[in-house]
């Protein structure tokens, strides 16, 4: 990458270098069958009888408006939605197929309903883009087929380009699914041209198979080398599309470790709901996702301004973020009145509860003792303890413990 184009990819990064949490939303006709947005091929479900769906879906009106406030009081600062998922089916209108919610039952467009909520609530805007479809029938074909591959190109990049035109600005494009071709195959260098020509601020994932703005770690948080922007991409239960029958929930209290490992990476969170065929969002991530929020209300600083990683231990109690030489410890196993920290190679200046009173300390060589806290955990998703200390905040423990003539 050039300089001037390094310059540009950040200048079109910069807001979601500080986003840090998002709701990415699977909606299709698989939401009907309630068995996983992979149902029609992990049963092999004929396309005929697939297609049906798309003649009995009817989700109430403005269901997106729903998930902008969640998101909003979750405190997430983006969106993303399936436009079209693997299935095929596009929740924009097309001039491309009739396969698509304005044509057939729902008879409205979904995408603009979902753009104008996201936009109603302040929200960035996403949208995910399967390039991968089971219902096209070059879809499969254009593997092998060179015909078949130019005109299923062409219905990619003209479906792109139609919802790269419609909507107004975008913030994110999320390409999924880059089988069964390669970049090249794809044409995916001409299609992200054409994506930019028309969003010249968009950022682009990973998946149309060449590196573009963001890589996208699914279901695990792992930070980019070399300071490559990430977005981890998480489930609720172990679902995108909508899946009672998957009970496997995450807690309150399992988002909040996940912000914190994303924050003390540099990434974000793009954490799934998989609305019910309605629009209506599954109890149990409404649940969540206001808890979450209210934590954030208290500890948003913590997470969404704390975008360096420190060198780090692991620890029972706790880990960190931090911000210059404020370390942000979160709690989240409350030991009691007293806390321990080992390893610590900085000097403590201060402690205090996050915006709270201050805390008595002792230093004792790399050992940090923090006492007389409260026997209860203030907060049980995870109580934050501010730490000022001199200079650039560095724990290292080594394998061994310090004999007490060392100190
Ligand atoms: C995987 C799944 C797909 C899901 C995506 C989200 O690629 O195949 O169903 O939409 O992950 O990242």
């Amino acid at each position: 990458m050039s300089d001037a184009e390094q310059k540009d990819q950040e200048r079109r990064l910069a807001w979601f270098r500080r986003a840090r949490f998002g709701m990415f939303i699977h909606w299709g006709l698989y939401a009907q069958l309630g068995r996983h947005e992979w149902v029609m091929n992990r049963e092999r479900i004929p396309v005929e009888a697939y297609e049906k769906l798309a003649d009995t879906w009817q989700p109430k009106p403005n269901a997106a408006r729903d998930w902008a406030k969640l998101a909003k009081a979750a405190g997430m600062r983006y969106m993303v939605m399936t436009t079209k998922h693997h299935e095929g089916f596009c929740l924009f209108d097309s001039e491309l197929t009739d396969y698509n919610a304005v044509k057939r039952s729902p008879g409205r467009d979904l995408v603009a309903e979902y753009v104008a909520a996201a936009r109603a609530e302040g929200l960035r805007v996403g949208f995910y883009y399967s390039l991968l479809d089971w219902h096209h029938p070059d879809g499969a074909r254009c593997a092998n087929d060179e015909a078949a591959r130019r005109r299923f190109v062409e219905y990619t990049h003209g479906m792109v380009r139609e919802l790269c035109t419609n909507y107004g600005k975008l913030d994110i494009i999320w390409y999924d699914g880059g089988w069964p071709l390669d970049a090249e195959g794809w044409e995916s260098v001409r299609l992200n041209a054409m994506v930019r020509e028309l969003q010249p601020d968009i950022i682009i994932n990973n998946r149309s198979r060449i590196d573009e703005d963001f890589g996208t770690p699914e279901q695990h948080i792992t930070p980019e080398a070399g300071g490559r922007m990430w977005e981890a991409c998480m489930t609720m239960n172990d679902s995108w599309g909508y899946t009672p029958i998957d009970r496997n929930w995450k807690t309150a209290w399992d988002v909040v470790g996940m912000l914190r490992r994303v924050a003390a990476g540099g990434g974000n969170l793009l954490l799934n709901i998989g609305p019910l065929p309605d629009g209506s969002v599954p109890y149990q991530c409404i649940g969540v996702f206001n808890e979450v929020g209210q934590w954030l209300a208290k500890y948003g600083p913590t997470i969404y301004d704390a975008t360096d990683s420190m060198q780090q231990e692991w620890q029972t109690p706790g880990a960190f973020t931090r911000r210059g030489s404020t370390i942000y410890f979160h709690c989240n196993r409350w030991p009691g009145s007293e806390l321990a920290i080992g390893g610590l190679r900085n000097k403590l200046l201060a402690a205090r509860l996050f915006a709270g009173p201050a805390i008595d300390f002792t230093q004792e060589a790399d050992r940090l003792v923090l006492a007389g806290l409260p026997e209860v955990a203030p907060d049980p998703l995870a109580t934050v303890i501010e730490l000022e200390v001199a200079g650039e905040p560095r724990q290292e423990l080594g394998p061994g413990c310090v004999l007490l003539d060392e100190v």
